[in-house]
């Protein structure tokens, strides 16, 4: 009998594993597949395909747009913003970084920290109009300690909203990444003031145990 119940409880124990080891298999193959692509298209980062993902989804982009896309090296989201707003719209990239040649007409990119009075001044000169839409998947660098990172994640996105209402003609549109935590839910709420639409989601070529997520708020009330 006892037997029997350590029998039982191996084949639990072992099922366990089993399934544990199938979803990470699983997980690593989509993230495997996402960078196959990106690798086999001519896009220089996987996160090309969560632009693409959410584009399609709400139309944040179209063509003829100017757009701006902060935190843009190695160069996948502006790549797709190019894509979307064709030959009449343009894209200007911001990133600390280089970022890998982008030879297309409509195209400019500054190099520095979009954070300072000097980039911002520069992105408003190359702009000569309001944007249409403010695109960010900056990422703070990271410390590995959680109270930090938060702290520095929610500044990131809060720098990211003050440039975007400096920018950002009336009816624009912008999508962030930002990364949940607290303090979120009170800019969710202002936000939703100053938006027709906002929302918070996740697309599907995102990694799910990654606590990044996307903010969409479409339809800017400039006043
Ligand atoms: C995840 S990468 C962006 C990837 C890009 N969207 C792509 O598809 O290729 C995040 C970028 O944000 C940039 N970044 C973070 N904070 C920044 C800041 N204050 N000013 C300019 N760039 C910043 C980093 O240098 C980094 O290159």
């Amino acid at each position: 009998m006892i037997l029997i119940n350590l029998d039982k409880k191996c084949i639990k124990y072992n099922l366990t594993i089993m399934i544990q080891m199938g979803s990470r298999w699983q997980r690593d193959k989509k993230r495997e597949h996402y960078y196959k692509k990106a690798k086999e298209s001519d896009y220089y980062s996987r996160a090309s395909y969560k632009l693409l993902q959410l584009n399609n989804k709400y139309k944040v982009i179209k063509e003829g747009n100017s757009v701006v896309d902060l935190g843009a090296s190695p160069g996948g989201w502006s790549q797709v913003a190019l894509e979307k707003v064709g030959e009449d719209g343009i894209v200007i990239g911001v990133d600390l970084n280089k970022i890998r040649p982008i030879n297309e007409e409509n195209f400019s990119f500054i190099r520095g920290d979009f954070t300072t009075e000097e980039i911002q001044e520069e992105i408003i000169n190359t702009l000569n109009e309001e944007a249409d839409v403010v695109i960010s998947d900056a990422s703070p660098s990271l410390s590995g300690i959680k109270n930090i990172d938060h702290l520095r994640s929610m500044d990131l996105l809060e720098n990211v909203l003050e440039i975007s209402e400096l920018i950002l003609r009336d009816k624009g549109n912008i999508l962030i990444k930002f990364f949940q935590g607290e303090g979120f839910n009170q800019i969710l709420r202002e936000l939703k003031n100053k938006f027709r639409v906002v929302k918070t989601t996740k697309p599907n070529s995102s990694r799910k145990k990654s606590s990044e997520m996307y903010l969409i708020c479409l339809g800017y009330k400039s006043m």
